[in-house]
């Protein structure tokens, strides 16, 4: 829960896609790109972890399942320091610069992979967020799926799985009861959208979600 004395700031051209493995956040994300853009807006497109060339490569280090196991802590630092990377060198400046940024995933994974999946306690994720990233999306939109759906599609996307999609069904069901607790406590932030349907159903109610949040 946000208190008074905490200073973190919601942007309203700062619009992130949340959900779990395979729920289709980066096929959303290009249909937003191509609606962002034919309603003439400068936007930014880029993802988490990652979106610099330093965060690039504190994303190999996370979801390479070839690297030594990394202790629970180790990876919650590991994607918050890709993130202060990434919120330093790209989000504020294009944001400052008066452009609309879309980013695939951002600390709602955190709360709800290291938090809700690997059990860490929220409460040191909010402290790492207040003192080093200090900015929240004006909008989140929450893409819902069955846990079992979402995997069999990222399975048939992928070659391989990666160290996290390796995880056991009770931890994407943990991330997935995390995201909605999350949504329900920030409804004013949080747009949730049910990914069962077609590719691009979703797509459609992502953009309209967008566009009815811009103009409300
Ligand atoms: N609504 C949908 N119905 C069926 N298949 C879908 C749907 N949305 C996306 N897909 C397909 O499922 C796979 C996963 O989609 P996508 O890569 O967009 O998910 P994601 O949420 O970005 O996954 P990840 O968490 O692994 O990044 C892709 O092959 C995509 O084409
Ligand atoms: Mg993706």
């Amino acid at each position: 829960m946000i208190d008074d004395r905490i200073d973190i700031v919601r942007h309203p051209r700062f619009v992130t896609l949340e959900g779990g493995e395979g729920a289709g956040k980066t096929t959303v994300l290009n249909a937003l790109r191509e609606a962002f853009g034919a309603d003439g807006a400068d936007v930014v497109c880029t993802r988490e972890p990652g979106g610099t060339p330093l965060s690039e490569r504190i994303r190999e280090l996370v979801l390479d399942p070839g690297q030594a196991p990394a202790t629970d802590e180790t990876e919650l630092l590991l994607v918050f320091a890709a993130r202060v990377q990434h919120v330093q060198e790209r989000i504020r400046p294009a944001l400052a610069r008066g452009a609309w940024v879309l980013c695939d995933r951002f600390t709602d994974s955190s709360y709800a992979y290291q938090g809700g999946g690997r059990g860490l306690d929220p409460a040191r994720i909010e402290a790492l967020e207040r003192d080093f990233v200090g900015l929240r999306p004006g909008l989140t939109l929450l893409l819902d799926v069955d846990v079992a759906e979402g995997r069999a599609r990222a399975r048939g996307r992928d070659a391989a799985p990666d160290r996290i999609e390796r995880e056991r069904d009770e931890f994407f069901e943990r991330v997935r009861r995390t995201y909605l607790a999350r949504a329900a406590a920030e409804p004013a932030r949080f747009r949730v959208i049910d990914a069962a349907p077609s590719a691009e159903a979703v797509a459609a109610a992502a953009v309209a979600a967008w566009r009815a949040w811009k103009t409300a």
